[in-house]
């Protein structure tokens, strides 16, 4: 006859406890320095548009055709007529959507925020756990919502899309007759980079990599499964460090935005390469 096997109730252990000796702690606090800086950054510049120069997320600021270095935190740069606070708003809820749920960052915000676990092997703060036999992860509300991470990926591409368009059209623009249309400064080289990071963080996602190799169980069987065995391994390629990607491509955003904001505001010397 089989019995049915009974465990011992857990004993509850007060947060952080564990046997580990090294410093399991230094992640999560690098963690929540890093991001905390970034998330009030990001918050910063999107509802403080405007400076003593004018709009200090885009430079130089023209009406007219011509070269434009502009923020990514504005990029892409629309708003209806009637809309008076910063455009940033009506952009910032792509990214920041695609950031919140992706599957590095539940890990990261979920142990440094939530102490849920701070990290393996230590104890937590049994913060979803309070009702014994509640905690449905993210199967119930709210993390269920963590599931629109595809839609996300979607609209990030959009933006990814735009942000190399901005890059590029840093470089190359329609001039008056007899005029060069080429320009290439610092911060040309600055936005290529970021949309480079960003291209980097984006085609490492774990939901995009499901998407082009999932549910396959024979490459060669499948309809364009060599085109789409192809398209996995550069995907995985960039998801061996989706974590990487992810912090540098972050940092390179606010980065991008501090020296378009630094030459609107005459802080810092527009910087271009004296061979264009
Ligand atoms: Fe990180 Fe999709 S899992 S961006």
């Amino acid at each position: 006859m089989n019995a049915t096997p009974t465990f011992p109730p857990r004993t509850p252990r007060p947060l952080g406890t564990t046997q580990r000796q090294d410093r399991w702690w230094l992640e999560p606090l690098l963690n929540f320095i890093g991001f905390t800086t970034f998330v009030g950054y990001s918050l910063w510049v999107t509802f403080s548009p405007t400076g003593p120069h004018g709009l200090n997320y885009e430079w130089p600021h023209r009406p007219g055709p011509g070269w434009t270095y502009l923020s990514p935190f504005y990029s892409p740069l629309f708003g209806p007529t009637w809309w008076h606070f910063s455009p940033a708003i009506l952009v910032l809820w792509m990214p920041l959507g695609f950031r919140a749920t992706c599957y590095y960052y539940r890990k990261m915000y979920y142990r440094t925020y939530f102490a849920d676990p701070p990290a393996c092997a230590v104890s937590d703060t049994k913060f979803w756990q309070r009702k014994p036999r509640s905690y449905q992860g993210e199967t119930a509300f709210p993390w269920i919502l963590q599931n629109a991470h595809r839609w996300f990926l979607y609209f990030a591409i959009y933006v990814l899309a735009v942000l190399w368009i901005d890059a590029f059209q840093s470089i190359f623009f329609r001039a008056p007759a007899g005029q060069p249309g080429l320009h290439f400064g610092l911060g040309s080289a600055v936005l290529l980079v970021n949309a480079a990071l960003l291209s980097a963080y984006t085609f490492g996602c774990h939901a995009l990599r499901h998407l082009v190799g999932g549910s396959v169980d024979c490459w060669s069987c499948s309809r364009i499964g060599r085109a789409r065995h192809k398209v996995w391994q550069v995907v995985s390629r960039f998801n061996e460090h989706h974590m990487l990607w992810a912090w540098v491509s972050m940092i390179c955003v606010g980065l991008s935005d501090l020296y378009i904001r630094l030459l609107a505001m005459n802080d810092v010397p527009l910087t271009r390469f004296p061979w264009l």
